[in-house]
């Protein structure tokens, strides 16, 4: 058994055990005062959310999968799947870092279906370049995945353009949150989906305490070791996650951005969050 067949076993395994059915409001979501809600505090200014990715870039892959067990895999494998393409208009994946999960969209869409993945931070694009030579591209493919430097505050796409714009974990890196929705929301067609994968907290009180305290206590460690990371990237990590919004706060969010028929679903007791808002049909609401 070859390790991508394996992984996709232990994949289709665990995927019935680590996801919870698409709820639309959450009884055991945190109150605000619960995970020190300050994302006003937290300085998410450009130049320092592109200079501490480009500083970690080179190992930022290793340290994703190292920090998350191997659940991103499962997490991106779930979100192609949930929010699958048709068709063959185009699939932006918008602070894609390393182009993990444009490069799952673009084989999800048998590489017929073209994938542009955007970011701001040219180490990172750097990397998904090449792993697109190395890892993915291959003579003879149909379409391709591109890579485009570009802030999601103010893409350089036209409107009404992709049948799905994606975010994994970039979401709540972006300074003003609701611009970025909103230009994610433009450039998407009328009818197609904005799908967004990000951090959230557990429901059950005492897993949330665990979790919390791993994040704050063990995981900057870690990631400071192998990252080497002057500029503070895995505390910026717990920081932000506790403080931005999550599940049905973040569900209203988008709504309050346009979206219509949100729903979220709760991964890997609830560590994820997989939010699928669909772009309305014209602008009557
Ligand atoms: C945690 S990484 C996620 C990367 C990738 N999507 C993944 O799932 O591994 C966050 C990425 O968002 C990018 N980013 C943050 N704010 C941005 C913005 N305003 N515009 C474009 N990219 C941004 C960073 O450069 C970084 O590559």
């Amino acid at each position: 058994m070859g390790v991508n067949e394996f992984s996709n076993n232990l994949i289709n395994n665990t995927a019935m055990l680590m996801s919870s059915p698409p709820v639309h409001q959450s009884e055991t979501e945190p109150k605000k005062d619960e995970t020190s809600n300050n994302e006003s505090q937290i300085d998410k200014s450009g130049q320092r959310v592109q200079k501490m990715f480009g500083e970690i870039a080179p190992r930022y892959d290793l340290m994703n999968h190292v920090l998350s067990g191997g659940t991103d895999y499962y997490w991106r494998w779930y979100t192609i799947r949930k929010a699958s393409p048709s068709g063959t208009s185009p699939i932006l994946d918008v602070c894609t870092g390393t182009g993990d999960l444009a490069f799952a969209y673009w084989k999800r869409g048998r590489k017929q279906i073209p994938v542009i993945g955007s970011d701001f931070t040219q180490e990172m694009l750097e990397l998904a370049r090449e792993k697109f030579k190395k890892k993915y591209r291959k003579e003879g493919d149909a379409t391709s995945v591109e890579f485009v430097q570009a802030d999601t505050q103010e893409l350089p796409f036209d409107d009404d353009r992709f049948q799905i714009v994606s975010v994994a974990f970039g979401l709540r890196n972006i300074a003003d949150t609701m611009q970025g929705l909103k230009e994610m929301m433009r450039v998407c067609q009328p009818g197609g989906r904005v799908v967004i994968l990000e951090f959230s907290l557990p429901g059950n009180k005492l897993l949330r305490g665990i979790y919390t305290w791993y994040f704050r206590n063990i995981l900057p460690r870690i990631g400071q070791f192998f990252a080497r990371n002057k500029h503070d990237a895995y505390e910026y990590l717990p920081e932000t996650v506790s403080a931005f919004p999550y599940g049905q706060q973040l569900a209203t969010l988008l709504e309050q951005a346009g979206l219509k028929k949100v729903k979220f679903i709760p991964l890997t007791f609830g560590i994820a969050t997989l939010y699928i808002g669909y772009k309305p049909e014209s602008n009557v609401t």
